[in-house]
């Protein structure tokens, strides 16, 4: 494969200790570790988590010959046989499966996202949206975690459009088991020192009662769909139904476990981080804030929003793509190199571990103006980056995130829905975003819940959508 892209140069990270590596300081701040060791030290990177050397790339270019033009040479880093990370929760679903069963699995999932759909999965969202802000209305006045309460919603949107069913009972149980395995999941990939699964410790335990519970949900899910015939044409029942082209046969219950689990856990987890950083964002800008407000009144006029809506709310939408670009729920995304092959001139090893730094890319002072701002009105005026991977929250390429519509409605639809009862005040000084395996702020946001006094205002031709009436 030829290697288009100029040359870089590899600089190894210093400051590595024997053995361990750059082991102890990734762990501590793993975000801080990554963006800092960019700004110091360039685009094309080498540092070592004990044995294991990482490559980190945050360069446009060399995310495009990772994620796409090498496409077939960069796979995922889950090995079926030997789950590591992720893949010790999600098993072989569509996010850590590679080769062939990856292609046949996403070609069965993907219609369910197909845009034709989106009207009718925009309205779930906002019945969804509007019962839990009903549910806020005896916290008014008071805090909330806005970070937990996301979660939450998004949990429950997800369940609702993939699965037709409710979760709301197994709210409590379900973040928490996703918590301790994901975190579980993100020690073992980046601390080599990691004890296995099979050691009877305190922390192996609890891992293996979540996913007991977890794997029961699943199952449970699929039998009682299994057991009731009903069609819901959503992806319970694509999947189910699926079978193979040339053996006729269906997806197994292990096969069914793992993709379920995996729409399940990444179809809340980043688009509710995404939700929250944006509250957090909209409460920290005030003149944003009152155009966001002043766009969404005139355009709801007081009522829930629909899919046709967002058209008519480029504001809204800038303000996501904006929040995505500044916390990118996915702040890195990991490949490694099945044969040894040459990127921007830097020769990799078959094995080579890389990482393209989503996060460094959207900050890149050569590809964005004023990069550290919050500046929705970018995403209006034409000041948005011209270089099409510099801005990847969704990944680039054939495994770009197959959600990539349902988040873009999802998104800007609940902050439509949300922003229209509720003004989000922030009640904590700061707060501090931590890597674990998406970028969730630590210790949550409290927030002050404010009703809205929703002011219905009569359509003028001054619809928020010129840079010049931002400015
Ligand atoms: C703001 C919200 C979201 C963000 C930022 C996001 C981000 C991403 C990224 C960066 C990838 C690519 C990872 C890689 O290349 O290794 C990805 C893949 C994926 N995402 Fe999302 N995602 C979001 C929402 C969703 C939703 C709503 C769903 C499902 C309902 C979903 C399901 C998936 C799946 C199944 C994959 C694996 C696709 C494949 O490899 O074929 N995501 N996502």
């Amino acid at each position: 494969m030829p290697d288009s892209v100029s040359p870089f140069t590899l600089v190894d990270v210093p400051g590595g200790m024997p053995l361990l590596g750059h082991l102890g300081t990734f762990r501590k701040h793993p975000l801080e570790a990554l963006s800092t060791w960019w700004r110091r030290h360039g685009d094309a990177l080498r540092f070592r988590l004990g044995p294991k050397a990482l490559y980190l790339f945050s360069h446009p270019d060399l995310a495009e010959e990772v994620l796409v033009r090498q496409f077939d040479r960069f796979v995922k880093v889950y090995d079926p046989q030997r789950p590591t990370g992720l893949a010790l929760v999600l098993g072989n679903g569509l996010v850590t499966s590679s080769g062939e069963v990856w292609k046949r699995h996403r070609r069965i999932i993907q219609p369910i996202f197909h845009r034709s759909r989106m009207a009718a999965m925009a309205d779930r969202m906002a019945q969804v949206g509007e019962q839990r802000v009903a549910a806020w209305k005896d916290r008014v006045g008071s805090t909330i975690d806005i970070a937990a309460e996301m979660m939450q919603l998004a949990l429950e949107v997800i369940s609702q459009t993939m699965f037709s069913t409710s979760m709301t009972q197994h709210i409590e149980r379900i973040s928490h088991a996703l918590r301790v395995s994901i975190t579980y999941a993100f020690d073992s990939f980046s601390n080599p020192l990691f004890l296995p699964l099979w050691v009877p410790t305190a922390r192996n335990r609890e891992f293996h009662s979540v996913m007991q519970f977890m794997d029961e949900l699943m199952y449970g899910l699929l039998a009682e769909r299994r057991h009731s015939g009903a069609h819901h044409d959503d992806l319970l029942d694509l999947l189910l139904q699926a079978r193979d082209e040339e053996t006729g046969e269906g997806l197994s219950d292990q096969e069914l476990r793992d993709e379920a689990l995996t729409i399940f856990a990444a179809g809340h987890e980043t688009t509710a981080n995404a939700l929250a950083w944006t509250w957090y964002l909209l409460a920290t800008h005030p003149k944003e804030r009152a155009y966001f407000h002043e766009e969404i009144d005139q355009v709801l006029q007081g009522r829930t929003p629909t899919a046709d809506d967002l058209q008519h709310l480029p504001y809204t939408r800038a303000l996501f793509d904006e929040s995505l670009r500044l916390y990118p729920p996915a702040p890195a995304v990991q490949r490694k190199a099945a044969a040894p092959t040459t990127i921007g001139g830097l020769s990799l090893p078959e094995g080579a571990f890389v990482l393209v730094g989503t996060y460094n890319l959207h900050r890149h002072p050569d590809f964005w103006p004023n990069p550290e701002q919050f500046r929705p009105e970018r995403w209006l005026n034409g000041e948005r980056s011209s270089s099409r991977y510099a801005y990847m929250p969704f990944g680039a390429g054939p495994r770009t995130c197959v959600g990539l519509h349902f988040a873009s409605v999802e998104g800007p639809l609940l902050l439509a829905l949300i922003g229209r009862h509720y003004d989000l005040k922030l009640a904590q000084d700061s707060v501090e975003p931590h890597l674990m395996v998406t970028l969730r702020p630590k210790g949550g946001i409290r927030m002050t819940l404010q009703p809205r006094k929703v002011s219905v205002v009569v359509p003028t031709k001054q619809t928020i959508t010129h840079a010049s009436e931002l400015s």
